[in-house]
Parts: structure tokens; sequence; C-alpha cells
């Protein structure tokens, strides 16, 4: 069964880059993203650990850690770190995962439906993962998830966007609308009257009976 949404994240110990993780004391207060990739050492993989490590400053306004895994070796990893921050013109220093015992690729079901396992000799070649994303939130709830296949490197525009909508809508009445954006109007849940909602989110721009705009109580 596939991890949904509101399902407690499995907690987990891991080598990564920076060391020994014990997941959820590793998210502690925050939110955390943590994202499977193939392999180390690809283009496409490469140009999204860039991406990622681009987007640090965004992460930390956002009190948000980011993770990443593949069935690859703290080793390769290392080494691999170099290379995406010389692309990328920016320091990669989140972590890692070592996840070459597949437990974590498991847990997060992270493996394609043919995935293949030798008895003997495997290598990440047998066993990549495909590029899963998740959303946690400080409870340790999955928020959000997505998975792209090999050939397609995600968005990470859209990942920061989607975990703006996240934290705006995160344990009040609210909802945000197709492509909305930071400072764009929010959708008032059906849970409030019209009374309700407008004496805690302002003057309502009513569209339809059931889809009423408020300002982003930013
Ligand atoms: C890549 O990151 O370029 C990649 C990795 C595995 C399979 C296909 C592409």
């Amino acid at each position: 069964m596939s991890l949904r949404i509101n399902d407690t994240a499995p907690d987990f110990t891991a080598n990564s880059t920076e060391g020994e993780i014990r997941f959820h004391d590793w998210i502690g207060d925050s939110y955390a993203i943590i994202f499977s990739h193939p392999r180390d050492f690809t283009p496409v993989c490469t140009t999204e650990f860039g991406a990622v490590a681009q987007l640090a400053p965004e992460w930390e306004k956002r009190n948000t850690k980011v993770i990443g895994v593949s069935v690859d070796s703290v080793d390769d990893h290392q080494k691999w770190k170099r290379d995406i921050s010389a692309f990328a013109s920016a320091p990669a220093d989140f972590p890692i995962i070592d996840d070459t015992d597949l437990t974590l690729s498991k847990a997060y079901d992270m493996l394609p439906a043919e995935f293949y396992l030798p008895t003997e000799g495997r290598t990440p070649a047998h066993s990549a993962t495909v590029r899963t994303v998740y959303i946690i939130g400080p409870d340790k709830k999955v928020r959000l998830s997505l998975t792209y296949p090999m050939s397609v490197g995600r968005n990470f525009a859209e990942i920061l966007r989607a975990l703006d909508a996240v934290q705006k809508t995160d344990g009040v009445p609210l909802a945000t609308p197709a492509n909305w954006v930071p400072g764009q109007d929010v959708i008032v849940a059906l849970s409030l009257d019209d009374a309700a909602a407008e004496a805690k989110y302002g003057t309502l721009d009513k569209k339809l009976p059931y889809l009423r705009f408020a300002k982003d109580p930013a």
C-alpha cells in the first residue's frame, strides 16, 4: 500500500552525507521534503539537485528541511555533490541518504513497478528509485506527494509553490485555487458560513455560493 496524504511518514534511521539521521528527530519542528532520484552521476538528477541547492534560501525562509535519497552509497553521494555544486554554482549542503539496502525506497514506495532485485550482485542499476517527492509537516504527516518518471525532471519552482500552498492552508479553513501563488486571493472553506468567514477573513468576493475568495491573509 502506498503512502497516502495524512499518513504518518515512516520513521527511519539511515546513513547520509551528514552522518546518521533519525528522520523524525531530524525533522524536528520544521517541514521536510524528502525526494528520491534514480542514480548519482546522471544528467537529469544533477540538474534537479542543482535546482534544490539554488533554492536553499527559499527552503530556509519556509522553515523547511530538504533531504535527497537514492540507492547509491554515501561515498558516491559525497563525490557527486562536488559536480552538483559546480554545475549549480551553489553548495549542495543538504543531506543525501544512502539507501543501498532499499529500506527507505520500499517504505516510501519509491521503486518503479518493474524494479529488479537479483539475489546476488545487485547494483543501483537494478533498483533505481523514481523521482518521488513527499512534503511532510512538523507533525510528521504526509501533506503532499508526487512521482515523476525517470525521464522527466521535476519543476522545483512548482514544489516550492505547492509548499507555500500547504503552509498557507495548514490548520485553517482555507484552500488555494488553481495556479495560486502567494499574494493571490484564497478560497474560504464551506465549513464557515458567510458571516463567520467575513468575521475571520474580511470582505468576501463571492463568485458562486460555494466559491468565496478572501484576501491572502499574509
Ligand atoms: C538522469 O538523471 O538523467 C537519469 C537517471 C536514470 C535514468 C534516466 C535518466
